[in-house]
């Protein structure tokens, strides 16, 4: 493919910006400076650089993000930043879409992609994928509590009870909470229909995979085979 459809198809701006960069030496390929906008390169695997910033060809983007409180979902959010101005440029370029949505006050694990398919495997709910969140609740987390979760609770607008899949108390005031749905403001609405209410919330692991310990509020890493194989492990045949 040339160099300019590639930067182009990575986010780098249009074909003729994209021709503008690489004219004015700012591309390097493989560590070697290309100012040869029709070089013709084998997209696998291809390693290049904008203004020293390395990248990797890749086909479609698959990232996740340990979102911080205060960002919003919504690609025209209304109140908050969106999650995306945590990004790089090219890859809200690309279109970069979040799987399913978390609130603007709850943190963690939050998956991106350029995906269609993806995006709408994974947020559908169809695969009943295990989403698993840490609750601070403002009243005491007892048995009670966590008995009630696990039998289920009345949602308004749900015809039937809507249980959680698994569910620890992890402190006085505080849940490990599975959920295997992605309705609409779930867990807050599951505690508030158990007669508690959520203080706090953050997405640990999403199937297998987990929010890795190293990354920082705010931070976002590739998904690599490895995390998609993990992702899908406790996934159900749709
Ligand atoms: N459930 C909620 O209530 N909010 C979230 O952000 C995620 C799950």
């Amino acid at each position: 493919m040339h160099l300019e459809r590639i930067l182009q198809s990575q986010g780098f701006g249009t074909r003729k910006s994209c021709r503008a960069l690489i004219r004015a030496g700012r591309v390097t390929v493989a560590g070697t400076p290309v100012d040869d906008p029709f070089a013709d390169l084998p997209t696998a695997g291809l390693a290049f650089a904008v203004d020293g910033e390395p990248w990797l060809f890749r086909e479609k983007v698959y990232l996740m993000l340990h979102k911080p409180s205060g960002y919003e979902c919504s690609q025209a959010p209304q109140f908050h930043r969106p999650v995306y101005a945590l990004l790089p440029e090219p890859l809200v370029r690309r279109g970069v879409q979040s799987v399913g949505r978390l609130d603007q006050d709850t943190t963690g694990l939050l998956l991106l992609s350029d995906d269609g398919q993806f995006i709408h495997t994974w947020s559908s709910g169809r695969k009943r994928i295990p989403k698993i969140y840490e609750v601070g609740v403002r009243h005491p987390a007892d048995q009670a509590l966590v008995a009630t979760l696990l039998a289920g609770v009345q949602l308004h607008d749900e015809p039937a009870p809507v249980r959680a899949a698994a569910c620890i108390a992890t402190g006085e005031r505080s849940l490990r909470l599975t959920i295997t749905e992605g309705k609409y403001h779930q867990v807050k609405r599951m505690v508030a229909a158990a007669g508690n209410r959520v203080e706090t919330l953050h997405r640990r692991a999403v199937g297998g995979l987990e929010l890795p310990a190293d990354l920082p509020e705010g931070g976002w890493r590739w998904l690599e085979a490895g995390d998609l194989a993990r992702l899908a492990a406790f996934a159900e045949p749709a």
